[in-house]
């Protein structure tokens, strides 16, 4: 397995361009398979979650063809997807346990075709993850679904119906997935206690494109009316805030300074404002946001995740690597997922001084420095807490299992290269 070499302690300096969304461009992709005609998305990341996605797909019977367009210089990919008929409903369990979001093909193949068959998902390794209420709601909207071998069977043969649904948590993927089936079923569905993340209005945005009608995405009540069929589009790919928030954090604990072109701050701003209580300047420039923390010290802070306005889950590792850089005594709190907190053993590897108040919360105890260490990444984002760590450890950090990072996100170490840091990807032989 590659590993990742970090010489810490070099403050950052320059501009990263920030890749289009990991977490919207997963369902984007299904939404294709509502359609015979072709959607094209650009500024697609170059992820390997982008990469399994388009092999499930691919099995699926949608030709996928590849391109690429010059946005603000750099070449960004640009992917064309073509369903002329669906040949197969079956994903296999060695392209689903790789990544989770291989849900969101279940609601486009039950409401383009009546049936799906997929294995129970995979993924990052940071809670149970159920996704009962993605089931729940397919079968109020008609569809028969049993669980086989592992395998979830998905059956709607006389097709999807509208159906008035109350959520009992507010899950991402469930709202993306029952939005996708509802386009194509018949009647209203309306998802009350819908999850509000950007992501989801990139969807609805992408799908009304096509012919959906779909209004209330990115409030906590959603609408969909039921249409016929869908057409294809052309759609570009918001960008990706978690990766933005991420290389904020590292100008923040390298005490550098770092333009991030494409960030977009409305997607950001409890992140933001959490970094400018803790000493971080940010602004909001044309079409990016400065982050400095030159000569400055960073202060505690509590954080407790939420979903979306509030402060993401997706930021809580890396915001916690800063913490243990702080002065003062700050407290994180994980509402979301009930296992996340599995890089705070790799942290105190490094020296940060955290310890577990309770299932759902740790202290973190600021310390002067972190020094480098050999650590292993457990998941996506607690990987680039590692990174975060490394950056600014004294001396030589070294990453294992760093297949994590690759899945969300793109070419890692040249942008961090690009901004000055002695980082190195160590090839598995
Ligand atoms: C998405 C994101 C992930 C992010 C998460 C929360 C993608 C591909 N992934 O994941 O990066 O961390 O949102 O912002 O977009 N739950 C259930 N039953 C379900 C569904 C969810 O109990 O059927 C629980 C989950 O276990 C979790 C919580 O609800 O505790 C939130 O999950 P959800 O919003 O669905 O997250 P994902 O869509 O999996």
């Amino acid at each position: 397995m590659d590993k990742i070499r970090i010489v810490g302690g070099i403050p950052l300096y320059g501009t990263v361009n920030i890749s289009g969304a990991k977490n919207a461009v997963l369902p984007l992709m299904c939404a294709s398979l509502l359609t015979d005609k072709s959607v094209v998305l650009t500024n697609v990341p170059l992820l390997s979650d982008v990469t399994y996605m388009n092999s499930i797909l691919g099995g699926l019977g949608t030709e996928v063809f590849n391109g690429s367009d010059i946005i603000n210089g750099n070449v960004c990919k640009r992917y064309t997807y073509k369903t002329t008929d669906i040949l197969s409903t079956t994903v296999p369990y060695d392209l689903v346990r790789k990544m989770r979001a291989s849900y969101y093909v279940l609601g486009p193949l039950l409401a383009r075709k009546g049936e799906a068959k997929f294995s129970l998902p995979g993924g990052c390794t940071i809670g149970v993850r159920p996704i009962d209420i993605h089931l729940s709601a397919l079968e109020q909207m008609g569809a028969n679904i049993k669980i086989q071998n592992g395998y979830i069977i998905g059956k709607a043969q006389k097709g999807l119906k509208g159906a008035n649904l109350n959520f009992p948590s507010p899950s991402v993927g469930a709202t993306c997935n029952v939005m996708m089936a509802a386009t194509l079923a018949k009647g209203k569905t309306v998802i009350n206690n819908a999850a509000r993340e950007p992501e989801i209005s990139d969807l609805a945005k992408m799908l009304n494109s096509m012919g959906a009608k779909i209004s209330g995405a990115g409030t906590s009540v959603v609408k969909i009316d039921g249409v016929n069929d869908l057409g294809g589009t052309i759609h570009n790919v918001i960008s990706d805030r978690i990766e933005a928030g991420s290389y904020a954090i590292a100008a923040a604990v390298t005490n550098g300074r770092l333009e991030l072109i494409n960030a977009e701050y409305d997607t950001l701003v409890k992140p933001i404002d959490i970094l400018r209580k803790c000493g971080v300047s940010v602004e909001i420039a044309n079409n990016s946001l400065i982050v400095d923390a030159t000569n400055q010290e960073i202060t505690a802070h509590n954080i407790i995740t939420a979903g979306y306005p509030g402060f993401p889950t997706d930021l809580q590792a890396q915001f916690m690597a800063m913490l243990t850089l702080a002065n003062g005594v700050s407290e994180i709190t994980e509402t979301i997922f009930e296992n996340r907190f599995m890089h705070v053993p790799e942290l105190i590897r490094m020296g940060a001084k955290i310890s577990v108040k309770d299932k759902n919360s740790v202290i973190v105890n600021g310390v002067k420095n972190l020094s480098g260490a050999s650590v292993m990444a457990s998941d996506l984002r607690a990987s680039f807490a590692l990174v975060l760590a490394g950056l600014a450890a004294d001396g030589e950090t070294e990453i294992n299992r760093v297949y994590h990072l690759d899945r969300g996100y793109e070419t890692v170490e040249k942008k961090l290269q690009q901004i000055g840091a002695n980082i190195q990807r160590i090839k598995e032989k």
